[in-house]
């Protein structure tokens, strides 16, 4: 089965680590393609549901990677072990991926790829807490929605707001992606002040205003 654009793009980033820990692996298309693409030599897929671990189960089992793949139901890191280098944890909203990060260790992973679909904020924002920091962002087009990949590694590295919200490196590099997301969520809130009546609404709305034409600057 063809990865989606976004699972591609989080499978680049596993390429020349040992043992990779696919966390809410749903259907396991991610730790298949690393066994077949020869990008990792084993890998665990975890999901906290019996039905994505039954069909996980499946697809492993019909793949020719029974023996280097093993599927656990597991919530969130609690089940990764010593040997696991590289982490993913993809297809969730921020808050959710913020969470699994903070209430298991990440014991001896020296990169996680993290994609969040939603709040991306919510995960920048405790990567100090867990001793992690950023090493690549990328923003990916898929069928015209936005997604973003975050990769850390372990380091402290502190941020400022703006880059918490946008993205140390979203915000350095402006990526073609990046600018259409920000001009567009301008374009919307200026339509919105046109039509909202003068209130603390739109003290909120300028100032979001505000914080985009920062991000772009
Ligand atoms: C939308 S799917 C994403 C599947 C795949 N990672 C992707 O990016 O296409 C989210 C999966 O995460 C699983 N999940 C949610 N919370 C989890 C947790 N705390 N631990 C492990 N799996 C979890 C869900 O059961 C579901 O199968």
């Amino acid at each position: 089965m063809a990865l989606s654009k976004r699972l591609s793009s989080c499978l680049k980033y596993t390429q020349g680590f040992t043992r990779l820990a696919d966390i809410g692996t749903d259907h396991a298309l991610l730790p298949i393609a690393a066994i077949e693409q020869g990008y990792v030599l084993s890998a665990i897929a975890i999901d906290n549901k019996i039905g994505p671990f039954g069909i996980a189960y499946n697809n492993i089992k019909n793949s020719k990677f029974e023996n280097r793949i093993k599927v656990l139901l597991g919530d969130g890191l609690e089940k990764i072990d010593d040997d696991v280098d590289v982490v993913v944890i993809s297809g969730m909203g921020g808050n959710l991926v913020a969470n699994i990060l903070l209430e298991h260790s990440l014991r001896n992973v020296k990169r996680v790829i993290l994609q969040p679909n939603s709040d991306s904020d919510l995960v920048r924002e405790i990567l100090s807490d867990i001793g992690y920091y950023i090493v690549d962002e990328i923003i990916i087009n898929e069928k015209n929605k936005l997604y973003d990949l975050i990769v850390i590694e372990p380091g402290i590295m502190e941020y400022t707001n703006l880059q918490k919200i946008f993205g140390p490196i979203n915000l350095k590099e402006k990526s073609h992606f990046f600018v259409i997301r920000i001009e567009t969520e301008i374009k919307r809130l200026e339509e919105l002040l046109q039509q909202v009546p003068s209130s603390e609404r739109t003290i909120a709305i300028k100032a979001r205003i505000m914080l985009l034409e920062e991000a772009l600057k």
